[in-house]
C-alpha cells in the first residue's frame, strides 16, 4: 500500500481520495445451523442476495434472526453450513481482509491515542504509517473529531469513539464496508447525526456497504435496498428498493414516501408477531 495507491491529481493539482469501486456480493443458498452438545439451532435459512458494486443494502430483523451470523460468513469469519459467498467474483472461503468492519462497540486499544488508534489498522496490513498520518486526520477531521487526534480514547464521548472505529474500518479505502449494528449503543441524537455522516461518506467514497440494524427508519433513511428478515430461522422475507433522493435531508426522512417504507416493513414485523400492539 502506497499513499500513491489511494490519490490521484485533479484537475487543480490537489490530490484528492480515490474513490474505490465498490465490490460486488453475492450470496448464494447459504444457510447456518449451530450445533452444539445436542441442541441444534437453525440460524438461517437459505438466503440468496446479489449485492451490487457501491450498493447500500440495509438488513433489518428481530434479534436472534441471524444478522451477525450473516455478516460473519459474509467476511469469511465462519464457514456457512450450505451455500457459498462470492465477492468480486471470488469465492469466500477464509477471511476476507479487503473490507473494513464496525461493530457495536468500537473497540479501540485504551492505550493508544485516537489517531494511533486509526493507524492500526495500517499497521496491521504492513502499510507505511507516516504515509496515512495525513489521510488519518483528514478523514478524522471529516466527521468532527479534529483535535481530537491526540486524545486517549477515555477522553472521548462514545459517539466519538464509534467515529474512530468508522474511520479506522474505512482509513484503507475497502470496497466493501461490513457495520453490526454500528449506532445500536449510541442515544437518539448522536445517532442520527451519524447517520448523516455515514451517508456522506459513503457518496464519497461509494464502497459497497452491508449494514445491520433492528432500526426500522435508520435503514430505510440509509440504503437503496432493505432487506427484511424474518425471526429464526433467518429467511429473507422482503427486499424492498428505497426510490428516495440522497442526500436524504430532513424533508426527506420526513416526507410520505418514507414513512410509507416503514410503515411497510413494520407490518412485516407485526405479521410475524415480532411487534405486537
Ligand atoms: N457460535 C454459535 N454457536 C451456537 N449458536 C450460535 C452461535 N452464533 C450464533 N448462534 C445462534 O444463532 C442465532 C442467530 O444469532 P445472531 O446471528 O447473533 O443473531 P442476530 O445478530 O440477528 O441477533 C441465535 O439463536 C444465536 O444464539
Ligand atoms: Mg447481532
Amino acid at each position: 500500500m502506497t499513499p500513491d495507491s489511494l490519490t490521484e491529481p485533479t484537475a487543480a493539482g490537489q490530490p484528492m481520495p480515490r474513490r474505490p469501486p465498490g465490490v460486488p456480493v453475492e450470496i448464494a443458498a447459504v444457510s447456518q445451523v449451530f450445533r452444539r452438545a445436542q441442541l441444534e439451532t437453525q440460524a438461517l435459512e437459505r438466503i440468496d442476495l446479489a449485492v451490487k458494486p457501491g450498493e447500500f443494502v440495509a438488513v433489518v430483523g428481530p434479534s436472534g434472526c441471524g444478522k451477525s451470523t450473516l455478516l460473519k460468513i459474509i467476511a469469511g469469519l465462519l464457514a456457512p453450513s450450505t451455500g457459498k459467498v462470492e465477492i468480486a467474483g471470488r469465492l469466500v472461503s477464509g477471511p476476507y481482509t479487503d473490507l473494513g468492519i464496525v461493530f457495536q462497540s468500537p473497540v479501540l486499544l485504551d492505550w493508544r491515542t485516537i489517531l494511533d488508534n486509526v493507524l492500526v489498522q495500517i499497521d496491521l496490513r504492513g502499510g507505511n504509517l507516516a504515509a496515512y498520518r495525513d489521510q488519518a486526520r483528514a478523514l478524522l477531521a471529516k466527521v468532527g473529531l479534529a483535535g481530537f487526534e491526540n486524545q486517549m480514547p477515555r477522553e472521548l464521548s462514545g459517539g466519538m469513539r464509534q467515529r474512530t472505529a468508522i474511520v479506522r474500518a474505512l482509513i484503507h479505502e475497502p470496497p466493501l464496508l461490513m457495520m453490526d449494528e454500528p449506532f445500536g449503543a449510541l442515544d437518539a441524537l448522536t445517532r442520527e447525526q451519524m447517520r448523516i455522516d455515514l451517508e456522506k461518506l459513503w457518496l464519497e467514497r461509494g464502497q459497497t456497504t452491508f449494514f445491520i440494524t433492528h432500526g426500522i427508519s435508520e435503514a430505510v433513511a440509509l440504503a437503496d435496498r432493505v432487506i427484511v428478515m424474518t425471526p429464526r430461522p433467518g429467511r429473507i422475507e422482503r427486499i424492498i428498493e428505497i426510490d428516495l433522493p440522497r442526500p436524504r435531508h430532513k424533508a426527506v426522512i420526513t416526507s410520505r414516501r418514507f414513512t410509507d417504507y416503514c410503515e411497510d416493513i413494520t407490518e412485516c414485523f407485526m405479521r410475524h408477531g415480532v411487534i405486537q400492539y
